[in-house]
């Protein structure tokens, strides 16, 4: 099986009309956010932020299988001692496009820098918004399982009444829990909480994903062979973590430096095209080979 990687360079919003419709298993992406780093990559007002990007959400949409999953990792920021409130309208926006806002998942940076602000802490989480194009989509829960850790001997050791038997949410929420199907297990589904470091040492962007971030949601929502896509890929993390994952990818950045800083990270994949192929092993026993094109 043959796992291609493609990159594009320019305006998403154009590149974007470039990909069929329903091909795409799997949107990661971190668009630039309103007003921020304008010195490097330019910046959106956060007043024109829904405009900017609306057509490409619409692109993104018409590119996504029915099944597939779209991740939008995006944070406010504080303009005059308010938060912005351009994603809560950007949300709204898409929803009137035809998404559904399905979750919202938060990553909590780690390590985010100390300091001292007087009327706020230091911000240490960024928002990971997942759409989808239908409430039916592929999500493999089994492979981001979390070991049970000292919650299970704790919580598990004198179960109550309650504890053994459903119970049906208070809130009225539909969801309930019982416990006890929880004793011997080794194993636990996660939160929607990822506790990732950021990583922008040795990345050469000042906005670069930590890779287990692109990877989890890899995990989460594509197998072998799918397609993954990441509109503003800046030094390419989404592409180059799902191509080891055997998943195909594609980016587009609109920075010529970033393209060809990808390429070259990717240079050794281009090899096997020349090379005799190499063939990867992998859990399913399928051997894959690589392609990989700028366009
Ligand atoms: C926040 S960074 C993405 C970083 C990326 N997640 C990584 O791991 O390196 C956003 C990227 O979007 C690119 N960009 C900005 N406007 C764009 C546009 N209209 N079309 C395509 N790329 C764009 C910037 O050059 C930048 O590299």
């Amino acid at each position: 099986m043959e796992i291609f990687t493609d990159i594009y360079l320019g305006d998403s919003k154009e590149k974007l009309k470039l990909l069929s419709d329903n091909s795409v298993d799997l949107i990661v992406t971190s668009p630039p956010y309103a007003d921020q780093r304008k010195s490097t990559y330019g910046g959106i007002h956060p007043d024109k932020y829904v405009e900017w990007f609306s057509p490409i959400s619409e692109q993104l949409l018409r590119v996504l299988k029915p099944t597939g999953t779209f991740i939008l990792n995006i944070k406010e920021k504080v303009v005059n001692g308010e938060r912005s409130t351009y994603v809560i309208e950007l949300i709204l926006a898409m929803r009137k496009q035809g998404w559904l806002w399905t979750e919202e998942f938060i990553w909590h940076k780690k390590n985010s820098y100390p300091g001292k602000w007087p009327n706020r802490f230091r911000d240490s989480w960024e928002r990971l918004l997942q759409f989808n194009k239908n409430k039916k989509f592929n999500m493999y829960q089994e492979e981001v399982m979390v070991p049970m850790g000292d919650w299970a001997k704790n919580r598990l050791k004198n179960l109550s009444e309650t504890d053994k038997k459903r119970d049906i949410s208070k809130v009225g929420s539909g969801f309930g829990k019982n416990i006890s199907n929880w004793l011997n297990r080794d194993k636990a589904y996660p939160t929607n909480v990822l506790h990732l470091a950021t990583e922008c040492n040795n990345k050469n962007h000042s906005a670069a994903f930590p890779e287990e971030l692109p990877e989890w949601f890899i995990r989460l929502f594509t197998k072998q062979n799918d397609t993954v896509l990441d509109p503003f890929m800046g030094s390419g993390t989404t592409l180059i973590v799902a191509n080891r994952m055997n998943r195909n990818s594609i980016g587009i950045d609109i920075v010529p430096e970033y393209c060809e800083m990808v390429r070259k990270k990717l240079q050794p994949v281009e090899l096997y095209l020349f090379e005799p192929k190499l063939k990867y092993e992998n859990n399913e026993n399928t051997e894959f080979g690589r392609s990989s094109a700028i366009r």
